[in-house]
């Protein structure tokens, strides 16, 4: 079958963007390698991993972009989501601040990339439950008014991160 003829179907571009240290290149880091790293330091420039999944029975190569959430690192912001079909818009659950700059990461996504893009946000570090700031039910309803996918991950324990990945790829598809 296609699957396993080992030849890729399709190339998916996915872009992770929101503020520094919410944990975008730890996601990438788990989905792809699988590893994780609490001593991840600051991007700069830009990155790409890949996987490749088999979703109905094709071989799909997601092609994972991650850039530096601060701005003097960050990469040429038209070339980074230039080609892109996905976005997760990443938050961390443990600081507020990060989650209230989430409109403005969404106006970006939504001036530079394809108006079809299909975005998820996500709220990282469940792990930290203790440290919540971000209750479930605010995330929930801005992503319902921006017709957004939303789920809460952990990295650090590999928590709905496949699912994530899965999710948005599933839907390109
Ligand atoms: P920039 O590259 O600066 O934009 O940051 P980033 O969003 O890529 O963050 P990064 O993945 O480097 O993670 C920042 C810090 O958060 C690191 O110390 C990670 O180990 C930690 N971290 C990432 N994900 C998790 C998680 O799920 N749980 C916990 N507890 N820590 C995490
Ligand atoms: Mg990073």
């Amino acid at each position: 079958n296609a699957a396993s003829s080992g030849k890729v179907d399709y190339v998916f571009k996915v872009v992770l963007i929101g503020d520094s240290a919410v944990g975008k290149s730890q996601l990438l880091a788990r989905f792809t390698r699988d590893e994780f790293s609490l001593d991840s330091k600051a991007t700069i420039g830009v990155e790409f991993q890949t996987r490749t999944l088999v979703i109905d029975d094709k071989n799909i190569k997601a092609q994972i972009w991650d850039t530096a959430g601060q701005e003097r690192y960050r990469a040429v912001t038209s070339a980074y989501y230039r080609g892109a079909v996905g976005a997760m818009l990443v938050y961390d659950m443990t600081k507020r601040e990060s989650f209230d700059h989430i409109p403005r990461w969404l106006e970006e996504l939504r001036a530079h990339a394809d108006k079809n893009i299909v975005i998820i946000l996500i709220g990282n570090k469940t792990d930290l439950e203790d440290q919540r700031s971000v209750p479930m039910e605010d995330a929930k309803e801005f992503a319902e008014k921006e017709e957004l996918f939303f789920l809460e991950t952990s990295a650090l324990k590999s928590t709905n991160v496949e699912n994530s990945f899965n999710t948005l790829l599933t839907e390109i598809f």
